[in-house]
């Protein structure tokens, strides 16, 4: 069983790079395969997600070449086929290929997507709008078989801005007859992200980053390329470990827009910190003040680091409280924080509140999902003695390079197959 070993309390100085997107990059490579030929994608994180849908890809018979992180699909030779459970199930995102196969294909079949146990997770917003489309959608067990003769572009509202269910319907409707709009939609920084590579391949897309959407259907589409946005959750990690235990570290590749409800509530607790152009110049903060934080769709504070700065806000002086409106089971990396020595208490299953100062002890602790396991790294790297991480595997999930760019500003930190 793979662990991550940190030894904590170095100071960190020195620069990070902030890699692509992996929200960004695991919507784009399924997109890719809507092309007739070929697209690239530039900026590819290197984490274990990508690889997963590359494996998937190369199953429906594109091949897929990766050149430091640009990755080149050519899918003139794709094959529709149904895409295995075992593959499937591995990651969620893996319901992008539902959009993109039945805008192609008019058919898909595939197993229900896997993710972090963070929540029930359904799609039932994603079939809606496929349905919405003129698609039939069976389910036998777990498996998806969805079918179109034919997509027809139409209004339609989404009863919650799901970032998911935006971006799927935007590939279905890139196969469909006319135009989509989509209403409520998700306003994430992925959004654009997609909408700009589905444009360069020549579908017409208005409105990504808004609550409405447009997409003009079309047949033709080649030779898409886009650039992978900066990952803002990597980002908003980096720039809590730096009010942790920074001293003058650096984040590069920031876009401020991305980050601006993060960068509003660490100016609220007293971390001073400072930008120029895309690098982020950050120094532990000595008088951390308590906060209240309630999670929102983009705009408003991201859930993805709602876990990470439960870590900084075990530092504060004073009691915090947490409200998590996306997801009904998002605090279970207080388990091992409290074990390390800090005092949070889950008040209800979206309520959390957090007394601090604590100082944390080092100990054996288990990573139960992405973003807690960064939780649980961040606590690691602050606190006295060893911290052992165990299930690290999903921290490498959606931070690239962690071990190599950690050690690179300081951190005494290893992995451990
Ligand atoms: C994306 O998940 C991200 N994952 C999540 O990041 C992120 O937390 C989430 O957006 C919100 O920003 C990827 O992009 C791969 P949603 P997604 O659809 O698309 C409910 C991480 O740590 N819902 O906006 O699944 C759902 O249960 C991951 O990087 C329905 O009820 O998010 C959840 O409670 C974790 N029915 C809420 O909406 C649906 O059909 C938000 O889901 C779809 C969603």
């Amino acid at each position: 069983m793979s662990k991550i070993i940190i030894n904590g309390q170095k100071e960190l100085t020195g620069e990070i790079e902030i890699s692509g997107a992996k929200n960004s990059a695991v919507a784009l490579l399924p997109a890719a395969t809507l092309c007739k030929t070929k697209s690239t994608i530039y900026n590819v994180p290197e984490i274990r997600d990508i690889d997963y849908l590359i494996k998937i890809m190369e199953h429906l018979n594109c091949k897929v070449t990766v050149d430091n992180g640009a990755i080149t699909i050519d899918s003139s030779k794709l094959k529709n086929k149904p895409i295995p459970e075992d593959l499937s199930v591995q990651m969620r995102a893996s319901y992008y290929f539902m959009g993109a196969l039945l805008a192609k294909f008019g058919k898909v079949e595939m197993s229900f997507p896997g993710g972090c146990n963070i929540g029930a997770r359904p799609i039932d917003i994603h079939i809606k709008g496929f349905q919405e489309l003129g698609a039939h959608v069976e389910i036998i067990k777990n498996r998806y078989i969805i079918t179109a003769k034919k997509l027809k572009g139409k209004k339609i509202y989404f009863d919650f801005p799901s970032v998911g269910a935006t971006i799927n319907l935007m590939l279905a409707a890139s196969g469909a007859e006319g135009t989509t709009i989509i209403e409520n939609a998700a306003m994430e920084p992925e959004i654009v992200n997609v909408a700009s590579f589905l444009i360069n391949m020549g579908v017409n897309v208005r409105g990504a980053g808004t609550k409405t959407i447009e997409i003009d259907g079309t047949k033709n589409v080649d030779n898409g390329v886009v650039d992978v946005f900066p990952d803002r959750i990597e980002c908003g990690t980096y720039i809590i470990l730096g009010a942790l235990i920074g001293k003058n570290l650096r984040i590069r590749g920031i876009i401020k827009e991305h980050i601006g409800a993060l960068l509003m509530k660490l100016t609220e607790i007293g971390v001073n910190y400072e930008i120029n152009g895309d690098v982020l110049t950050i120094s532990k903060c000595e008088d951390i003040k308590p906060a209240n934080i309630k999670t929102q769709v983009f705009p408003g504070f991201p859930t993805d680091l709602q876990q990470p700065i439960t870590t900084l806000l075990t530092q504060a002086k004073g009691v915090s409280n947490i409200e998590e409106t996306l997801y009904e089971n998002r605090f279970k990396n207080t388990y091992d924080l409290n074990r390390m020595g800090a005092i949070t208490n889950v008040l209800t299953l979206n309520k959390l509140e957090i007394k601090g100062p604590r100082k944390l002890k080092g100990t054996h602790v288990i990573a139960t999902d992405l973003r807690g396991g960064a939780s649980l790294f961040l606590a690691g790297l602050i606190a006295s003695g060893t911290t052992e991480i165990e299930q690290c595997d999903v921290i490498l999930r959606g931070y690239s390079n962690i071990v190599e760019k950690l050690r690179a500003v300081g951190a005494d930190i290893e992995y451990v197959e």
